[in-house]
């Protein structure tokens, strides 16, 4: 995939219904690897993948246009970026369309990503944390934010985090030099994302992402949260209603240890991780 195949990934996946602009599809290109299917010229499949550090990958953005579904283009795709890929452990988030394939490629169900969004409600009820200090983001916090990400990920994912700074800001909670939580805001789809949302406990990250809601202003917002931590309830109190959900897959992954916290509650997005 080249900068150039861009305009026509970007009308794949609107065909699909997804929500991505050709700026979230740029900012993948330029974190990522991918490859297209071509007719003529003409793309009518993607795959993408982002490599976070040596040994951890994510996949996603796999699509083959309607008309040429289910004639092998698919596994193609996967098995050209499994090879690239090598033997890294890789994540991804997949569509009920896509569990077939993935499932035949090695991948097994260990998650459940929550996909909600909506115009927030402004209704004040934040179980804002007692003694909460949030900060905006800036340079000097980002390596201790990169730690705290890799604490609760086991990925490398400085590049990530960097480039979605550029894109948008960032807000963290704790108290002097100590980083209880840190979450990430930039425009994706048809408004903000909310994430990479890592945390210590859910109660900070409810008070992270209620201070981006109350930036946000009336627009559309959408979170990605991991089922297991348990924000989904709050999410939807708060006017984010719960639109679709994804089932994380795994292959190559050797340890089932998620670590004790900090924890991902939301994330970068369903593609990235
Ligand atoms: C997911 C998607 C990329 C698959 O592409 P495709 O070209 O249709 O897939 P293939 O024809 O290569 O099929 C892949 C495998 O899944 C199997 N499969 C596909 N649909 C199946 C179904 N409903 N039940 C059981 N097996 C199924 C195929 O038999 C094939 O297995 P095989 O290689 O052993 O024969 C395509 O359906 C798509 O673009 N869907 C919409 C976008 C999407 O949701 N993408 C996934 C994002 S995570």
């Amino acid at each position: 995939m080249e900068p150039g195949h861009l305009a026509e990934a970007q009308k794949l996946s609107a065909s699909m219904d997804w929500p991505h602009r050709i700026e979230d599809w740029a900012m993948a290109l330029d974190l990522g690897h991918g490859l297209v299917a071509l007719d003529d010229g003409d793309v009518f499949g993607t795959i993408m993948w982002w490599p976070y550090g040596e040994s951890d990958a994510t996949l996603g953005l796999i699509i083959v246009s309607a008309d040429r579904q289910g004639r092998g283009h698919g596994r193609q795709l996967m098995e050209a970026a499994l090879a690239e890929i090598g033997p890294r452990a890789i994540f991804l988030n997949a569509t009920s369309e896509g569990l077939p394939l993935y499932t035949k490629t090695g991948f097994r169900e260990v998650g459940v990503v929550c996909q909600h969004q909506g115009v927030p409600t402004r209704d004040g009820s934040d179980e804002v944390l007692d003694g909460a200090c949030i900060r905006d983001l800036n340079e000097n916090h980002v390596a201790d934010v990169i730690s705290l990400d890799n604490r609760a990920t086991g990925w490398q994912r400085d590049r990530l985090l960097r480039r979605i700074l550029a894109d948008g800001e960032g807000l963290i909670s704790g108290k002097g030099d100590r980083i209880d939580g840190y979450a990430l805001c930039r425009r994706f789809g048809f408004g903000h994302v909310i994430g990479p949302v890592v945390a210590l406990n859910d109660q900070v990250a409810r008070t992270l992402i209620g201070a981006w809601i109350a930036r946000c202003g009336d627009g559309f917002v959408r979170v990605d949260s991991p089922s297991s931590n348990g924000l989904s309830d709050w999410l939807a109190s708060r006017g984010l209603l719960k639109h679709d959900s994804v089932v994380t897959m795994a292959r190559g992954v050797t340890s089932d240890n998620t670590p004790a916290a900090p924890h991902v509650f939301a994330l970068a997005s369903q593609a990235l991780g």
